[in-house]
């Protein structure tokens, strides 16, 4: 087996234009590896500042796999700081989220800092007299990520200071983010009740990789989605169409349906399906609503934002994003075989209680754990999962739709059922996961 730690070359010898090597989801030093340099590389969805309104509110989130706290400072500001105490190491919060007052206080000496990291005080502070602790790392608190960027109220940060700034990093595909946050008559987006956690017994890349695979619903959703079409279809011709009919049926739509959906491409693995139109379109109107987006925008303004209606937009490779129900789907990656889906539920702010109700209804039923769809994608991740460690064949095939041309163009749109998504993924994830690897003796890595 091919050791890849101190082996840039081996890593990227993994993604080849049009497939990728089966080590990419299987092997445990990679994960490992990944955790080390390619989340540590790039821009990782942390939370909502929804979440943390008032100064000393609190959410802690594992990022590279390393535990952050993100808190509202006293200054209104939003601080991202290791939740490692600057004593001997403890974790200073354990609770996902909460309110820490002024300061935080480590649990195991009582060592107190204050919300932007530096350190407050010390219990029986003379013993310290005459040591070098002032001069320390101890002394300067916990420490701080330097590259947070709130976007729309979106909290993102790098852990290490390398590649591309926020905004050269996701570029135009920020777009889906303002439409989401733009649906709201006063253009503010809020966290709406709690997290639904799905935990998926697959490698994190197999959830991110089908959101934009658009050759597998019609396939993959015909028992569930494919039982409701039929369902309905029985039913009489003026019979009230249900909400759930309404958000099941279009996953069973035709592969002429897909590809003409489209699908855009960025630099750095981001992507959505969904250009022209989307599963979402036909979604019965809200009068009352489109009546309040057209007060606060103007007609046209409001038939421009209600009218895009992408699929998935995938901010790679930690956040997903609907913006045409406005849910999210958050990938927290766990071990080489499992990872952790947490798909949250927005309030658009000033819109009438019946969008949260849409919104939440879609939430349960597609991407809960009791959801009936959320289980076909599930079982396929699993079939894979398994599946890949037969041998014979050590490849996935990328081939649909490649074309040479497309390495060299950052930005591109194409028919959507191409798998040029996850291409685009692969060859991010291959320049992220080397960015900081350098040849040489295993634990030589920089
Ligand atoms: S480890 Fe935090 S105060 Fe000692
Ligand atoms: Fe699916």
């Amino acid at each position: 087996m091919t050791s890849y730690r101190s082996n840039p070359d081996a890593v990227r010898a993994l993604v080849r234009p049009d497939r990728v090597h089966r080590d990419l989801y299987i092997d445990p030093e990679l994960f490992a590896l990944e955790q080390e340099h390619f989340f540590a590389n790039t821009w990782n969805y942390l939370g909502h500042t929804s979440q943390i309104p008032k100064p000393g509110d609190y959410l802690t989130v594992d990022i590279a796999g390393q535990p952050l706290i993100a808190v509202r400072h006293t200054d209104n500001t939003v601080r991202v700081m290791m939740n490692r105490c600057a004593h001997k190491g403890s974790k200073v919060v354990s609770e996902p989220c909460g309110n820490a007052g002024k300061f935080f206080r480590c649990p195991y000496h009582a060592w107190t800092f204050k919300t932007d990291g530096s350190l407050l005080a010390i219990p029986l502070k003379n013993g310290y007299e005459g040591t070098s602790l002032k001069d320390c790392e101890a002394a300067r608190g916990l420490a701080a990520v330097k590259n947070v960027e709130t976007f729309r109220g979106f909290i993102f940060a790098k852990i290490n200071d390398v590649g591309p700034d926020f905004k050269a990093y996701f570029g135009d595909s920020l777009s889906s983010i303002d439409n989401m946050a733009d649906r709201s008559p006063e253009g503010e987006l809020e966290i709406a009740g709690g997290v639904l956690r799905f935990m998926h017994n697959c490698n994190w890349k197999q959830f991110i990789e089908n959101l934009n695979d658009t050759m597998h619903p019609m396939v993959v959703h015909e028992s569930s989605a494919g039982t409701a079409k039929n369902l309905w279809a029985s039913q009489p011709a003026d019979a009230p169409k249900p909400m759930a009919v309404e958000q099941f049926v279009p996953f069973v739509s035709d592969y002429k349906f897909f590809d003409d959906m489209g699908v855009r491409v960025f630099d750095n693995g981001h992507s959505f399906s969904g250009v022209k139109f989307s599963i979402h379109s036909k979604y019965s109107g809200v009068p009352e609503y489109e009546a309040a987006m057209a007060t606060a925008y103007g007609e046209q303004r409001a038939h421009d934002i209600l009218s895009l209606t992408r699929h998935n937009t995938v901010y790679f490779p930690s956040l997903t994003i609907k913006g045409a129900i406005q849910t999210i789907r958050v990938v927290r990656p766990i071990a080489v075989d499992k990872t952790l889906i947490e798909s949250w539920s927005f309030r658009l702010k000033g819109a009438p209680p019946e969008l949260l109700r849409r919104t939440t209804t879609y939430n349960r039923l597609i991407n809960s754990p009791f959801s009936v769809v959320g289980h076909d994608d599930l079982r396929a991740y699993r079939g894979i999962q398994e599946g890949l460690h037969a041998s014979g064949n050590e490849w996935i095939s990328l081939h649909r739709n490649f074309d040479e041309g497309e390495i060299d163009q950052p930005d591109l749109t194409t028919n959507g059922t191409s798998e040029i998504s996850m291409r685009n993924q692969y060859r991010a994830w291959a320049r992220y996961m080397t960015l900081t690897m350098s040849a040489g003796k295993p634990g030589d890595d920089a």
